[in-house]
């Protein structure tokens, strides 16, 4: 039993008393007996909307409607659902008849077939002349099936060449793109070289996003070509990610590039002359004419790799012999590092 049915059979029987008691004092106080008294019906109806909200499509609720007599005699009456659509199913329909104090318990069903808002009216009608007519006030909303989607904002991350002891970092967003909860499980790498910042599970409500940072990082140089994998409780599952990076070992310029110039170089690019090549500060001042002799990342463009290559001007070092390949490339190499004083 309902509150509200509780509620109702509590007022009825509180009537039922009074009135009982009322006409024993008219029957106590009244000597002669008149004419018999006619008994009249009462009808209670407490509903006048009923708002079933948003319900999934071809998922059916229901709401009672209690329809109570707490007069005295019997209650005649008529119920008739007036809906454009068949959304809604009242039962029963159509003529009831209720003893005095009974209840009928109306089963009223929505199974929305749209995304639509469907309003309707149940109307009762009785022969209760002070409440002839009763109208309750029908609406609910059609939704589709609750699907979870995630939407990545990237499929591909391209973190570039590092060196082997720094780290890149890079985001990508995930969204809640559907109409139920995203449920992440997991967020995995097939390389050791990438992490994320975000555990799991991930819960994401439909029109929520997470940003996720991802590190690229090895001590060993080498190319990492790997796969982040999103698995979640999407028909997208799994969510693939492909991921590229290359570490290689920073080249040392006291190392590797100062013992070129002193070897090769230094003889005629010393104190003197519009280039000195004795020491880093020197080579980073450049020409005294000629603009810098280094350009920081951009080996190709770098006049001194220009020269040693023989792309512009005069093979360096002049009257040879030229550098090996391989020098060049280190020292090239060096310069797309930043051209570290390292
Ligand atoms: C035998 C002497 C000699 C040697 C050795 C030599 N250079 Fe030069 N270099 C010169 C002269 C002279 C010039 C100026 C004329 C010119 O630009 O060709 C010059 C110019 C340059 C310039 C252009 C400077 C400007 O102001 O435009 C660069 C860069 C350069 N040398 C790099 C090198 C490097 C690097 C080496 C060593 C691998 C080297 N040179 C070895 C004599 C030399």
């Amino acid at each position: 039993m309902t509150f509200d049915e509780l509620y109702l059979k509590m007022k009825n029987l509180m009537k039922t008393l009074l009135s009982g008691m009322s006409l024993l004092i008219i029957l106590g106080s009244c000597s002669d007996m008149g004419e018999p008294e006619i008994l009249l019906p009462q009808m209670e109806v407490e509903t006048t909307l009923i708002d079933f909200s948003t319900v999934t499509i071809g998922s059916p609720q229901t709401r009672q409607i209690l329809i109570v007599n707490t007069g005295e005699g019997e209650l005649k009456g008529d119920l008739s659902l007036v809906q454009d659509s068949s959304v809604y199913a009242l039962q029963p329909n159509g003529a009831f008849t209720l003893s005095n104090d009974d209840t009928l318990v109306a089963e009223l069903s929505f199974t929305p077939s749209a995304e639509f808002t469907y309003t309707a009216q149940i109307i009762i009608s009785s022969d209760d002349l002070g409440n002839p007519e009763h109208v309750v006030d029908l609406n609910g909303v059609g939704t589709a099936l609750p699907v979870p989607a995630l939407t990545v904002s990237s499929t591909s991350l391209n973190f570039g060449t590092i060196l082997t002891d720094s780290s890149s970092q890079q985001q990508i967003t995930l969204s809640s793109t559907g109409n139920d909860t995203l449920l992440i499980s997991s967020i995995a790498f097939d390389l050791s070289a990438y992490r994320v910042d975000v555990g799991t599970p991930l819960e994401l409500i439909p029109g929520a996003s997470q940003t996720l940072t991802i590190t690229f990082h090895s001590d060993e140089a080498g190319t990492f070509n790997g796969n982040l994998s999103i698995v979640s409780n999407s028909p997208s599952t799994p969510d693939v990610v492909s991921l590229s990076g290359v570490t290689e070992a920073a080249v040392s310029y006291a190392a590797a590039i100062q013992p070129v110039w002193d070897a090769s170089c230094g003889g005629c690019h010393g104190s003197n002359g519009g280039l000195n090549l004795t020491s880093y500060n020197n080579l980073m001042l450049g020409t005294s004419s000629n603009g810098p002799a280094v350009i920081p990342f951009d080996g190709a463009n770098s006049l001194i790799i220009r020269r040693i290559d023989g792309t512009t001007g005069g093979l360096m070092p002049q009257g040879g012999p030229s550098l090996s390949a391989s020098t060049i490339a280190t020292i090239e190499t060096w310069i797309n590092q930043g051209a570290l004083n390292n």
